[in-house]
């Protein structure tokens, strides 16, 4: 039942404030500021190395853990698309602790690399949403997602929901090495539970990524560009308009643009710069006015302080509400999805069931 909305798509981006609440209601005691995880079958102290592992969309999320679990509690940490790691031989030493992250838990790859992972004497970890899946049966420990069903083709509520969990595992983990204490981990599960609301208030002022979708839906090639926490957002938010809008566009980390990509920048290639303001906020935005001086047609997301201070050639600028720099990707999220929706649906397309596309990709 697709409730008041056009598409299951639209629905479950409208649900996301509801999902992530619970979600991270789950892991996260508010009065207290702690997180507690489910009994783990070996002691995540031990663990002095993280291999995560998932396709699509999940592996976005594993690329923004990545982040978050260096800087915080200071691990080697390694993520991989499935499909690539499950045939390249991965060294791993026995002990280590490997992730794996799926909306279904059927995806053929991702299953076949959890067998190779514990083949190599790995703990295995899977964040799923679907209950009882092949992958929880054949995982140590499973987190779940509570977004509920998806049904749209395009993940976006499961996805926000595994950075939830991922922001809570990455949490336990900092705090079992000893890298945060009682008052950093209470003012990081503070951050995390202010989301749900942040959330709303974005999609609440959609109207102002609508009026974008018109002249994005002409382009034929779209490039994304963040740093940090927000470059698998990047990525994200390009592989949300390829499957549903089936407009060409790369997600790129912004100071890679001058190897290469820049060259393909004129006045008919909108770029969409995502840079919250924070430590990397300076060096993104002088991306942006690189590409600027390039007649490059930027829509520029950021959030109040980012939108006060910078953006005066941008084309558009979205100015989101201020959040703690570590839940960013989390709210960052929604803006691109709104954008791949509504530049969809300006072309026509079939939003809930792209083309050549399944939601569950059993084969490999
Ligand atoms: C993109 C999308 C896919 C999935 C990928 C993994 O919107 O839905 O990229 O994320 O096929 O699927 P799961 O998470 O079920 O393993």
């Amino acid at each position: 039942d697709k409730g008041n909305h056009r598409h299951f798509m639209m629905k479950e981006i409208h649900e996301q404030p509801a999902v992530v609440g619970q979600t991270l209601g789950t892991m996260i005691d508010p009065i207290q500021g702690h997180v507690t995880l489910p009994d783990m079958p070996f002691d995540l102290a031990k663990v002095d190395r993280v291999t995560i592992i998932a396709c699509g969309t999940s592996y976005y999320a594993g690329q923004v853990a990545k982040y978050w679990l260096e800087q915080m509690a200071r691990i080697n940490v390694e993520v991989d698309v499935a499909s690539e790691f499950r045939y390249r031989e991965a060294v791993m030493p026995e002990g280590g602790l490997a992730v794996f992250i799926s909306q279904s838990g059927e995806t053929a790859d991702t299953l076949a690399a959890l067998r190779y992972a514990k083949s190599q004497g790995q703990h295995i970890l899977s964040i799923l949403n679907v209950p009882q899946s092949s992958m929880e049966r054949e995982s140590d420990v499973v987190l779940h997602t509570h977004a509920g069903p998806e049904v749209g083709v395009a993940s976006t509520k499961a996805f926000t929901c595994q950075l939830s969990v991922l922001a809570c595992l990455s949490i336990a983990i900092a705090k079992a090495r000893g890298k945060i204490d009682d008052k950093e981990e209470a003012r990081l599960c503070i951050a995390l539970t202010e989301a749900p609301a942040r959330m709303a208030d974005v999609l609440n002022h959609e109207e102002a990524i609508k009026t974008l979708a018109d002249d994005v839906a002409k382009a034929r090639d779209v490039i994304y560009l963040a740093r940090g926490l927000e470059y698998p957002i990047a990525m994200e938010g390009a592989l949300k308009l390829k499957e549903i809008s089936y407009i060409h566009a790369e997600g790129y980390a912004a100071g890679e643009m001058k190897h290469g990509p820049i060259a393909l920048i004129d006045e008919d290639v909108p770029i969409i710069v995502i840079a919250p303001s924070g430590r990397l906020y300076e060096k993104t935005v002088s991306n942006m006015q690189e590409v600027i001086a390039r007649k490059g047609q930027v829509i520029f997301i950021t959030d109040e302080k980012g939108a006060a201070s910078d953006g005066q050639d941008a084309v558009a600028t979205i100015a989101l509400p201020m959040l703690d720099e570590f839940v960013t990707p989390i709210l960052y999220s929604i803006p691109v999805q709104l954008l791949a929706y509504y530049v969809a649906v300006a072309k026509g397309t079939d939003v809930d069931q792209p083309r050549n596309l399944a939601k569950s990709v059993t084969v490999e």
